[in-house]
């Protein structure tokens, strides 16, 4: 008898729940468990650190080893929880002032959870025929603001390194029909194509990952709003063709990534129309002011673009990964993309098409979901509010620098990012960079706060924005105060604007050290620097809340009621 329980064992446990089954109780437990530290982040946002001081920064020395069998999921859930809020650097703090990674919508929050619950595969539309219902409606939306009435098209990516790389591969595929199938080698000379010195780094990547090789990528200079310079662009076409070159694509930028410049769109449409060239326009980060109509026409022009790249992830208050290519070429898009695959039914004709078909994923989440929920519980007017107030925010920083006895603009503000410069004349580059290394160093060492550096035509800057919908005045005053104290702080004079140094008075002896980064023996600074040439206390004119016309809350952080 033992035996045959022995031998029936395998069969027995075959039809015994798996262990990942929870029961409803624990499901509930567990579901409540994580809502809670949700909720208390969410709550806590507006005034969390970014993250933990310096001295405190857990740089993990080692990996754990693979679990063989499992532990007590509500003590495991528990644990991480407390790691990760605790230890965590937080994106989506309001104090996150560096970079264009945005805090999540708390109705994104819900629909990922629910995406995860649900797991349509986006690759087909028979397994997935509402989810991609939901999509092509969101690349619908996003489309039409764009400015393309007749049936825009689409497809979400995972960020706008991928919408860009497709982009490109449907550039490609629009002007060599026959690189499908037959790769760039059929097309029988370089291919090439053209974006600013400031353009995303995505591109070259793309460059070499399409086979074009990166020098394919002519960086083209800017002019002094840090625009893609179209003279020197129609200048470098004609020499490329000249040598038997073959041009392809120009990428216009709506928002570079260091600075927030938008290139001349409409331009660069006609330089397109000229050479018979494909426009796309990266407006990962800068086209969500088409959701503004007091700024939309930031971009104008964009709708004469060939492809579009669209980043909610950035500007749109989505958590990662969401980005979108959107074009008003869907036979290209799909011509680019599709395969025939036998083990896959086809999506029935005049419907919608499978995602496989126009995209360079295969098996695909649904990343639509958080932009949609977000859209039809508070309004593309929440957005509109959100940016709006956000530029009005980056005007006021602007003018405060503009202000400023330390600080002047690296580069005019267009969008909310603000790129500073110490005022120090006469400071060679490298010194001046390994100063600016110093004060973010200063700025982001409490963990409260956090900025960034960036390089922007060759010259080093402290790079600031706003992003989060939950930054207020108040948050920019702080990084205010924070910025001139590190100036303080490292021994900076205030400066009278004109750059000029005065030499030390005697009272003025206390030198303090500079941190390691501003030591480093390639940069050493020779003495102190002293930039002013008057004796006049620290000073930070003051801009009224009226000023601003300061009015918290978008809908997203005070809910829908408010809209
Ligand atoms: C202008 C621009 N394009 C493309 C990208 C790449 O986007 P992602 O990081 O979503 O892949 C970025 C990222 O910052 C960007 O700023």
């Amino acid at each position: 008898m033992k035996d045959l329980i022995d031998r029936c064992q395998p069969l027995l446990s075959l039809s015994a729940k798996m262990n990942f089954d929870f029961d409803s109780q624990t499901r509930r437990k567990l579901g409540y468990q994580l809502i809670e530290v949700v909720d208390r982040f969410f709550a806590s946002l507006a005034d969390r650190p970014v993250q933990p001081a310096a001295e405190d920064r857990i740089y993990p020395p080692r990996l754990s080893r693979l679990p063989e069998s499992g532990e007590d999921p509500a003590q495991v859930l528990d644990q991480v929880c407390g790691e990760l809020v605790d230890n965590g650097f937080h994106v989506p703090s309001a104090h996150y002032l560096g970079m264009m990674n945005p805090t999540p919508t708390y109705m994104a929050f819900l629909a990922e959870s629910l995406v995860a619950a649900l797991n349509p595969q986006l690759a087909s539309l028979d397994r997935s025929q509402t989810a991609s219902r939901i999509e092509a409606e969101t690349v619908r939306w996003v489309g039409e603001l764009v400015g393309w009435q007749n049936a825009p098209s689409g497809t979400f990516t995972t960020g706008g390194n991928e919408a860009n790389l497709s982009a490109l591969a449907m550039a490609l595929s629009a002007h060599f029909p026959d690189v499908i199938e037959n790769g760039v080698a059929s097309i029988g000379a370089q291919p090439v194509f053209y974006a600013s010195m400031e353009a995303h780094h995505s591109l070259d990547k793309s460059a070499g990952m399409l086979g074009l090789g990166r020098k394919a990528l002519r960086r083209i200079p800017v002019n002094d709003r840090l625009q893609l310079n179209v003279q020197q662009l129609e200048a470098a076409i004609r020499e490329d063709l000249e040598s038997g070159k073959r041009p392809f694509c120009i990428v216009a930028t709506a928002g570079t990534t260091s600075s927030g410049a938008i290139d001349d769109i409409l331009r660069i449409h006609e330089i397109c129309r000229r050479y018979n060239l494909w426009l796309h326009v990266d407006g990962a980060y800068g086209a969500a002011v088409l959701f503004s109509n007091r700024h939309r026409d930031l971009v104008r022009g964009i709708e004469q673009a060939d492809s579009v790249t669209f980043d909610p992830h950035k500007w749109l208050a989505m958590p990662f990964a969401a980005g979108l290519l959107l074009t008003r070429h869907p036979e290209v898009l799909e011509r680019t993309f599709s395969v025939t695959c036998p083990y896959l039914q086809k999506a029935p004709a005049g419907t919608l098409p499978d995602n496989r078909n126009i995209s360079a994923q295969w098996s695909r989440r649904m990343n639509s979901l958080k932009l949609w929920l977000t859209l039809r519980v508070h309004g593309r007017r929440a957005y509109e509010r959100l940016i709006d107030r956000q530029m009005r925010l980056a005007q006021s920083f602007a003018r405060w620098v503009a202000n400023s006895e330390y600080f002047e603009l690296a580069a005019p503000q267009v969008l909310p990012i603000l790129n500073l410069r110490v005022r120090a004349k006469g400071i060679s580059p490298q010194k001046l960079d390994a100063l600016h290394a110093s004060i973010i160093e200063e700025v982001n060492r409490e963990g409260q706060r956090w900025i960034s550096a960036a390089t922007v035509n060759g010259q080093s800057v402290i790079r600031t924005m706003v992003i989060s919908y939950l930054t207020e005045e108040r948050h920019i005053k702080d990084l205010q105060a924070s910025l001139v104290a590190a100036c303080s702080s490292l021994g900076l004079e205030s400066s009278c604007g004109d750059g000029r140094p005065r030499p030390p008075k005697p009272s003025e002896a206390r030198q303090r050290p500079l941190p390691a980064t501003a030591l480093s023996p390639d940069h050493a600074p020779q003495g102190r620097l002293v930039m002013d040439n008057q004796h006049r206390p620290l000073q930070f004119r003051r801009i009224a809340s009226a000023e601003l016309g300061e009015q918290a809350g978008d809908g997203f952080a005070a809910g829908a009621d408010q809209l």
